[in-house]
């Protein structure tokens, strides 16, 4: 087995899938919180399949997971669970501190206890890996190189600081008690099971709508996408060769500008589900107020994980993008069940 937390979340989500749809892989233990991120519908396909344990709790309750790690003994943790939108942690940081900083404590120290408590073999085969963001290198001029493992980290937002605080319990977990852990940083994902609050989901349905398609500041924020799979696919190499105590940054060189993520969003869905007034989609862009302390520029420098681990992206960006409108064309059922109360009272307060 395997436990993964925050499972039914968007990237989580599409691992637990990804990584089930191999006849021959390990079974998953998925617990997760259920925010309002967290999606049962999107494991729907997994109902019936016995190598799927779901456990709705979180990963700060220590007694559930020692428990789930004594009753499953999983060879890995992958630690997906984390508050994630930006523009909520600066509604309202605590849940970010309470679950990215306070429940990455707990669940490394649950784990701690676990992995000394296992014979040597399964000891020294056992991994924690935290699934973490590129945001916590801060900002990059438009003059400066991608980031690398070994750039200091500058967070600047509460989303971002909570993550990096729990980068570093990951790695003084590593340094101090030897736990045998990986970190991975990635830079933005798209795909499908996306929670339309993040640019390209949101883009997508507001542009079906006929709502406009809000862009923040000028739009010439620069932003590094890669493909949901391709980050599936990364993690799911750091897990089986990457080094204990190391850092793997992952991206897909695909740097693109707010505005040219959208323009491009309009053109594809033109050819696929033209207006019926004849006009572009990209009429209904709109620019409103920037997000405060708003970074200008992320940048993946991916060159170690491709060297070393022998990692690259399947998907280019005018792949994955024309992937993901068709799977938003193509579901329904997934949307109307995301776009519920909830949803609709965040974007009344982001968005008027
Ligand atoms: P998400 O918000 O879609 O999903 C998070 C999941 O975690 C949800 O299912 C939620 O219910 C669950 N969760 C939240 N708090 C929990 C808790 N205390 N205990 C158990 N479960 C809890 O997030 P995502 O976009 O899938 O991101 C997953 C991870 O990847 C995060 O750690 C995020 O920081 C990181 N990351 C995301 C991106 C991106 O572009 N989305 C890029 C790089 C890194
Ligand atoms: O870089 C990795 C990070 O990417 C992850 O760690 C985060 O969990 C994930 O949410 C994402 O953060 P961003 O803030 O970059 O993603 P978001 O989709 O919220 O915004 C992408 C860009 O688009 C950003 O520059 C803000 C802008 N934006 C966003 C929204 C929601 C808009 O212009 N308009 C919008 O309505």
């Amino acid at each position: 087995m395997i436990l993964v937390t925050g499972g039914a979340g968007f990237i989580g989500g599409n691992f637990v899938l990804n990584w089930l749809n191999n006849s021959q892989a390990e079974g998953i233990v998925n617990l997760d919180k259920l925010t309002y991120a967290g999606n049962m519908s999107t494991l729907a396909s997994l109902d019936n399949d016995p190598r799927h344990i779901f456990i709705r709790g979180d990963i700060g309750d220590r007694a559930l997971v020692e428990n789930l790690l004594q009753k499953y003994q999983p060879r890995a943790i992958i630690n997906f669970a984390a508050e994630s939108h930006v523009d909520r942690s600066i509604h309202g940081p605590a849940d970010f501190i309470e679950t990215n900083v306070v429940g990455t404590f707990n669940l490394l120290e649950s784990a701690r206890a676990f992995w000394a408590s296992l014979p040597v073999e399964k000891k020294a085969l056992f991994r924690f890996l935290h699934v973490s963001t590129d945001e916590v290198y801060g900002s990059l001029k438009a003059e400066d190189s991608p980031f690398r493992e070994s750039d200091v980290y500058a967070p600047n937002s509460p989303y971002s600081a909570s993550k990096a605080a729990s980068d570093h319990l990951v790695r003084a977990w590593f340094h101090t008690y030897g736990l045998p852990v990986l970190t991975t940083n990635c830079s933005n994902n798209y795909g499908a099971y996306h929670f339309p609050e993040k640019l390209i989901p949101l883009v997508i349905l507001n542009a079906l709508n006929q709502k406009p398609l809000p862009i923040y500041g000028d739009g010439q924020q620069i932003r590094d996408w890669l493909y949901v799979a391709d980050h599936c696919s990364a993690i799911r190499c750091v897990l089986e060769r990457g080094q204990a105590g190391e850092t793997y940054n992952i991206g897909g060189w695909n740097e693109k500008t707010n505005l040219e993520v959208v323009n491009t969003i309009c053109s594809v869905l033109d050819s696929l589900r033209p207006r019926n007034d004849g006009q572009s989609y990209a009429e209904l862009i709109m620019f409103v107020k920037d997000r405060p302390g708003h970074d200008r520029r992320y940048a993946i420098d991916a060159s170690k994980v491709e060297r070393e681990l022998g990692w690259c992206p399947a998907e280019t960006f005018d792949t994955g993008i024309r992937k993901t409108i068709q799977w938003y064309l193509d579901n329904h059922d997934w949307i109307d069940g995301v776009v519920s109360g909830s949803y609709r009272d965040w974007v009344q307060k982001q968005y008027t």
